[in-house]
């Protein structure tokens, strides 16, 4: 993780900046994000698929981190995006990545949301229903618009992800099953108000397993753009989805370079353009979470008395990855000293009244007194986005570090914040008073 580095002086730090002035100025929780890993990582993906010899373009999954700082460090260096939402349409065109480079995904687009997206003149809307195909139609010949489609075809291969991240399965709700994708394509070219575009998929999320799934998937759509040219229907081009995997702990996911060499190899052929829709790859290992010890409690005779749990004032309404899919997140003291200290194993947990508000169980971490500081690893993607407010607890701080500058991103909400998002039916406010 380049962008971390412990100082024997200023502990753990970011780039140029030590983490543990970011807390004591912010507080915890706070989510850091890191500007040049995000660059770094751009454009590593940018010149492995230029390596490839492909004529590619990046589409950022604005869902895995949407923040506007983020999203302009991205749009600086040229990135398009995906976006599933139109919240999320609108925090892309803010932080200035063009409608003309961006995808719109998802299988409950709504009638608003699509004529948003061809209002600003969308680069790609994936279909993944025959229904939503007569919507999309009807919308944009009602606006005088032809939509850009590409069809998202379900290639059913097993990526070998969780289960609840895992979207390329023919019992997933995503997208449209191979054997019907040719005809619907057909009949998407024939309606009004639609330009057909290409083909998409995605396959899943945080794969880890080499790129054989994808090479499995991305042939099946080699063969699937023949069968459609061969009927003499038109394909520009290839939208390969996202899913590259990073390394929490110890998995080995494929190299920008081979995901790369995948395309090439299956689709490289058909000389058509490609796209690729990144998000956890980009911005997953750009952010840490920091947080605080409370305290550490001594496990009782029951819950076993050498069993240490290490309560912090972060909790899974911050970061909901652990106790959502099991995942597994580095946590790193900040302090030089503590970095140095002997390990025994600690259940790391939230103040949240459940016992899934668990980060980590048995996990080597030196001893650690009230309002010392760790970090999560690798938190940067699905991290802030997936927060609530369980349990009255406002949103965490965001900041981003950029070299030896950082700034403020997203104030910690206050209490009142969530108090004054709340209305109180006039009927019992008599009642009250
Ligand atoms: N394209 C489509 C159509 C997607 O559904 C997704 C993610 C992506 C691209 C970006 O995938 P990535 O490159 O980030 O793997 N909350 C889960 C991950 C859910 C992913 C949903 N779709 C987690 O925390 O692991």
């Amino acid at each position: 993780r380049p962008a971390l580095r412990m100082d024997a002086q200023d502990g753990l730090l970011m780039e140029e900046v030590p983490l543990a002035r970011i807390a004591r100025e912010v507080g915890t929780p706070a989510w850091v994000y890191s500007a040049n890993t995000l660059r770094r990582r751009y454009g590593a993906l940018r010149d492995a698929l230029k390596g490839a010899g492909l004529s590619a373009s990046i589409h950022y999954a604005a869902k895995a981190n949407d923040s506007q700082a983020v999203l302009r460090v991205l749009a600086a260096e040229g990135a398009g995006a995906d976006i599933v939402s139109a919240g999320e349409l609108r925090a892309t065109l803010a932080a200035g990545i063009p409608a003309a480079a961006t995808v719109f995904s998802g299988v409950g687009k709504q009638a608003h949301e699509i004529a948003f997206a061809l209002a600003e003149g969308i680069f790609q809307l994936n279909a993944e229903s025959a229904e939503e195909i007569e919507m999309i139609s009807a919308i944009a010949s009602g606006m005088g618009l032809e939509a850009p489609m590409s069809i998202r075809v379900n290639p059913d291969v097993d990526a070998g992800t969780h289960a609840k991240i895992t979207t390329g399965r023919a019992e997933n709700k995503f997208g449209i099953a191979f054997d019907d994708a040719p005809e619907l394509y057909a009949r998407m070219a024939a309606l009004p108000g639609i330009r057909p575009v290409g083909i998409a998929t995605h396959i899943g999320s945080q794969i880890t397993g080499g790129v054989s799934a994808y090479r499995a998937a991305y042939g099946r759509l080699a063969e699937m753009v023949r069968d459609l040219q061969a009927r003499g229907l038109p394909v520009r081009r290839v939208d390969c989805g996202g899913g590259l995997g990073i390394p929490y702990r110890d998995e080995v996911p494929a190299p920008p370079e081979a995901l790369a060499g995948a395309i090439k190899a299956t689709l490289g052929e058909l000389g058509l353009p490609v796209m690729l829709e990144p998000g956890r790859w980009i911005a997953g290992p750009a952010g840490v979470l920091l947080a605080s010890v409370i305290l550490q409690k001594q496990g009782t005779q029951k819950q076993g008395t050498g069993r240490r749990f290490v309560v912090l004032d972060a909790a899974m309404n911050d970061l909901a990855r652990p106790s959502m899919y099991d995942a597994w997140h580095g946590i790193l003291p900040l302090s030089p000293i503590a970095a140095k200290a002997a390990l025994s194993p600690a259940d790391v947990v939230g103040p949240v009244c459940e016992s899934g508000d668990t980060f980590a169980r048995e996990r080597p971490l030196p001893m650690l007194d009230p309002g010392d500081l760790v970090a999560f690893l690798d938190a940067g993607a699905y991290g802030a986005v997936m927060s609530s407010t369980y349990n009255a607890r406002p949103l965490a701080a965001e900041v981003l570090v950029d070299g030896n500058r950082h700034a403020v991103i997203r104030p910690r909400q206050t209490p009142e914040d969530l108090l004054a998002q709340q209305r109180i039916p006039d009927w019992l406010m008599a009642a009250g008073t």
